[in-house]
């Protein structure tokens, strides 16, 4: 468990908010399964993020674009399972937000109903805001994110640092405060300038948690398999590798397969 765990008691939207007022860091973190969400809610975490990143790294894909509704919802029912202690947020996918406010908030509360996740995120500003505002009428709490918004990749046709114009920073910033007063509870900030990601911090009263933006926001958020270096072929200059569990889980899966073949393995106690 983290040394800075300070309560056991359960963290809600209300408590990050808080937790921004004393200046205490935000820690979140992605998973995608019951055993992993356990391990992390133990260790302490905050903020656990069912990302669509599961696309990626649970399911192969390029990109998030074809994770699906449903998928989602398994992956969230799973994770939910696992997790005592920290707010479980929800991605909602590509395609079940962006077409209008109806289906945005009836995608919402399935993720709400179904799988029992706390919150959900949506990816974008004043290009979605009536369906942010329509699934926040609802009482479900909207985590925002802007800046590299990997649903919309083949709009940017590239994954490098965005907003480092005037043009778009001014948007970004602008954007933010859109979301904090219809009241969303956090906004993530990917990929851009750590300059402006803390003038988002200071300007804003609600957290700010950072991927790729800088050490001067409320808290930071990074993919449990890049960052525990199951996925090695990913290493942008933000990432943080904690572990290596690549190469961890190859010896022991080579082990095994030495041991099954040289029939070191079971031995007697191994066998009834
Ligand atoms: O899906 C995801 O993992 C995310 C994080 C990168 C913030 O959205």
């Amino acid at each position: 468990m983290s040394t800075y765990l300070k309560e056991q008691r359960k963290v809600t939207t209300h408590r990050l908010f808080e937790m921004k007022q004393r200046g205490e860091k935000i820690a979140m973190l992605t998973a995608y399964d019951y055993s992993m969400a356990r391990l992390i809610d133990d260790a302490g975490m905050d903020v656990i993020l069912v990302g669509d990143s599961a696309s990626n790294v649970m399911a192969g894909n390029m990109t998030t674009l074809p994770i699906t509704l449903d998928q989602m919802i398994y992956h969230a029912k799973s994770v939910i399972k696992g997790v005592k202690r920290a707010l479980v947020v929800c991605d909602l996918p590509f395609g079940s937000y962006q077409g209008n406010s109806k289906e945005a908030l009836a995608s919402a509360i399935r993720i709400m109903k179904e799988s029992h996740a706390e919150a959900v995120k949506m990816e974008g500003g004043s290009e979605i805001r009536e369906s942010i505002e329509r699934v926040l009428c609802a009482g479900i709490p909207v985590m925002g994110h802007l800046g590299l918004t990997p649903q919309s990749i083949n709009k940017f046709g590239t994954y490098a640092v965005r907003a480092k114009e005037e043009a778009e920073a001014k948007k970004l910033i602008e954007d933010a405060k859109m979301l904090e007063d219809i009241g969303c509870f956090a906004i993530v900030l990917e990929k851009i300038p750590a300059d402006l990601a803390t003038k988002v911090a200071q300007m804003v009263s609600v957290p700010i948690i950072g991927i790729g933006a800088g050490g001067g926001v409320d808290g930071q958020v990074l993919v449990m398999h890049d960052m525990l270096g199951i996925n090695k072929g990913f290493s942008p200059r933000f990432l943080r590798r904690y572990a290596d569990l690549a190469t961890v889980i190859n010896d022991a899966v080579a082990h095994y397969i030495d041991d099954v073949k040289t029939c070191d393995f079971p031995n007697e106690k191994e066998q009834y």
